[in-house]
């Protein structure tokens, strides 16, 4: 895995964008993998930046998102449907038919989440999946124990999640349990993947994904496998990497060839 550290998460979501932008240049009809939280909120408003300012053009892009809560409605405030909207679609010049976002409304899931992997693999596969980390080491909402082969499917979240989701309720017990996501093996299908991490309370999940054993237990972990993983951190989530320095002294170092 590549690790990148930067001093802030503006300066990792402004890299991270870039080399986003740059990935869409080279391919218009690029497919996205898409998160949520407020990890990427940043890079959102840098692609949107880019997109109103240096003409970054986003008409032939396709999006899958990651996952969405059972039972929310779109329109619902605390859903990624509202947030996507929200913090990208609304700013950018989509299509709107090519958004994907796992429906919590399907009546019947199962049947929704192999179609949601067929729709995937009809628009060719996801060119680059952008990821935050949960503090249990989560991807995606594959929850620590999923199967590192999982497929988009149902899952149940922990009270850890539940409890770090609180404030978009407003109270753990208003977070939904179910949730639908893109499974790991989904994830690692992807041709890139940049996981994003910022602030000390990353710090255990990233020591534990980036430097320890590959483990359904830290499902983040699996990334070591990924041929393409870039993490892209700040200081703080990167305080427990015992090499660090190394890190840095390689980013710094790149040729320019290899820069983004
Ligand atoms: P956060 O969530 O960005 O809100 O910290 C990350 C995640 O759960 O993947």
């Amino acid at each position: 895995m590549e690790v990148i550290i930067q001093p802030t998460p503006e300066e990792a979501s402004r890299l991270a964008a870039r080399l986003i932008a740059g990935i869409i240049g080279a391919k218009p009809d690029a497919v996205l993998g898409l998160a949520t939280g407020r990890t990427p909120v940043m890079l959102y408003a840098e692609l949107v930046r880019l997109h109103q300012r240096e003409g970054l053009d986003f008409s032939r892009v396709t999006t899958f998102n990651l996952d969405e809560y059972v039972g929310l409605s779109p329109d619902h405030p605390a859903s990624y449907h509202a947030f996507m909207h929200e913090h990208f679609f609304r700013h950018i010049n989509i299509d709107p038919g090519r958004i994907h976002i796992p429906d919590g409304m399907a009546s019947d899931i199962p049947s929704f989440c192999a179609t949601y992997e067929e729709d995937i693999r009809a628009e060719g596969g996801i060119d680059v999946q952008i990821l935050g980390i949960g503090t249990d080491g989560h991807v995606g909402f594959n929850e620590p124990s999923s199967s590192l082969a999982s497929r988009t499917r149902i899952k149940t979240l922990t009270a850890r999640t539940r409890s770090d989701n609180a404030p978009d309720f407003g109270g753990a017990d208003k977070v939904p349990h179910h949730v639908i996501t893109a499974g790991i093996g989904t994830i690692m299908d992807s041709r890139m993947c940049i996981l994003l991490a910022f602030g000390e309370n990353k710090a255990d999940a990233i020591n534990r994904s980036v430097e320890g054993p590959v483990t359904a237990m830290m499902p983040a972990s699996v990334l070591q496998m990924h041929p393409v993983a870039k993490a892209f951190l700040d200081g703080t989530a990167a305080s427990k990497l015992s090499r660090a320095n190394y890190y840095k002294w390689v980013y710094d170092h790149k040729p320019e060839w290899q820069r983004f």
